[in-house]
């Protein structure tokens, strides 16, 4: 059993993770057009991960036996300037759900709703991974540049970094 105002938001974070997904294969597909594999993989692998976030949710409100809602998720952009834009946007969106997933955690503490605030938990840190690996290939991309054999070889990296 959840209070209303935690469920309600437990059910639009579902969702961010959702659209965070559909933001990430429209990426790949962005990356995959520019013959960039390496990075077009890794950004399909964020997209298997955001909707496992996601489902870690949906599965929390299923089992306090309440109702998931599930609206529809915000069509993604799919014209990006550039692989540096891609990845200035990817930290800035990690950054954005920090903050969304902390507004949900302040408001379980508000609620005195202990099994959300450990729910939430995971979360809080999980964002810590996401915004340090979105700033740390941010930086690399950022270093090389136009420079189209550095890109060539940061691409190869990016793919194999994950080790997943
Ligand atoms: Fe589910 Fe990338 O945060």
């Amino acid at each position: 059993m959840l209070k209303k105002t935690v469920l309600k938001a437990l059910n639009a974070q579902i969702n961010a993770e959702f659209f965070s997904a559909y933001m990430y294969l429209g990426m790949s597909a962005w990356c995959e057009d520019r013959n960039l594999p390496g990075f077009a993989a890794w950004m399909r692998k964020q997209f298997e991960e955001e909707q496992k976030h996601a489902l870690k949710i949906f599965d929390y409100v299923l089992e306090q036996n309440e109702a998931v809602s599930l609206p529809p998720i915000a069509q993604p952009p799919a014209v990006y300037k550039s692989l540096q834009e891609i990845w200035e946007e990817t930290y800035a969106h990690e950054q954005h759900v920090t903050s969304l997933i902390h507004k949900v955690y302040a408001l379980a503490m508000k609620e005195q709703d202990f099994a959300t605030q450990g729910l939430m938990q995971w979360y809080v840190t999980e964002q810590v991974e996401e915004e340090q690996q979105a700033s740390a290939i941010l930086e690399q991309v950022k270093m090389v540049g136009t420079n189209s054999s550095a890109i060539f070889f940061l691409d190869r990296h990016v793919s194999k970094s994950r080790g997943e």
